[in-house]
């Protein structure tokens, strides 16, 4: 891995454009002079590119054929002007149970873009939440606009960040606001998150991190915090 750097990018840098693939939720296309440039759009604009695992799988395919071809050199992978990712897909979240999270190590593959050998940047503009923040964290560089927010706002949910968010966060802006970002939920701009960034040996963290992400769906009041959010009501907690 690289060091993640954050940067200010015009945000004209991410007018979408038209491209075309054989995916349902991305565009996937090889992009510049040489045509070596990989890029991959998410693209479930009616739900904020929320990152269902269709959506996650069809990511992983994409980057396994970039990573094979010998012509691509880096990969950029975008979202919208509105939203980078708004998260991950609540709806699939809601009713899943402890056994059915930890027996299958739900999210595990979400990793694959943090093991492409080649560089990965993300293109951020609008909302990289939850899902979407750790997702923007596993690439090698992010370039922000200055529309985007970074948050990890699982605990408004009853549950904790599950792909690296409480790992990857400390490390890109230090312990003192990930640990504020991630017990309140509260956002940060492009400007904020513009720190000096590290990486240090991340398994462990991640190891142990997934586990108490599954340990949530144990509980009450992750289920009530994400039936909550399906259900478009504020959610009330029991500490259960
Ligand atoms: C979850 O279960 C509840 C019933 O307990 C049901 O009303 C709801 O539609 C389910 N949600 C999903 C996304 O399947």
């Amino acid at each position: 891995m690289l060091s993640i750097w954050y940067c200010m990018v015009d945000q004209n840098l991410l007018v979408l454009l038209c491209v075309c693939g054989n995916y349902e939720y991305i565009l996937v296309e090889k992009r510049g002079e040489k045509k070596n440039v990989g890029f991959i759009q998410l693209n479930r604009p009616k739900a904020l590119n929320a990152l269902c695992d269709g959506l996650m799988k069809e990511v992983g395919q994409a980057l396994d054929a970039f990573e094979a071809d010998g012509d691509v050199g880096a990969v950029v992978i975008t979202g919208s002007e509105k939203a980078f990712a708004a998260g991950a897909d609540i709806k699939e979240m809601q009713n899943r149970t402890f056994q059915e999270c930890y027996g299958g190590n739900f999210l595990a593959h979400w990793n694959r873009v943090s093991t492409v050998k080649k560089p990965v940047i993300a293109a951020v503009n609008g909302f990289a939440l939850g899902g979407g923040c750790e997702f923007a964290m596993m690439c090698d560089i992010i370039y922000a606009g200055e529309k985007a927010q970074f948050g990890q706002p699982e605990i408004l949910l009853g549950t904790i960040p599950g792909a690296g968010g409480t790992q990857r966060l400390t490390r890109a802006v230090g312990k003192s606001l990930a640990m504020e970002m991630v017990l309140t939920g509260d956002r940060i701009g492009a400007q904020e998150a513009k720190q000096s960034a590290f990486e240090l040996t991340l398994a462990e963290g991640n190891r142990l991190e997934k586990r108490l992400f599954h340990a949530t769906f144990a509980t009450d009041d992750r289920k009530e915090g994400m039936t909550a959010f399906v259900e478009k009501r504020k959610a009330s907690f029991q500490d259960n």
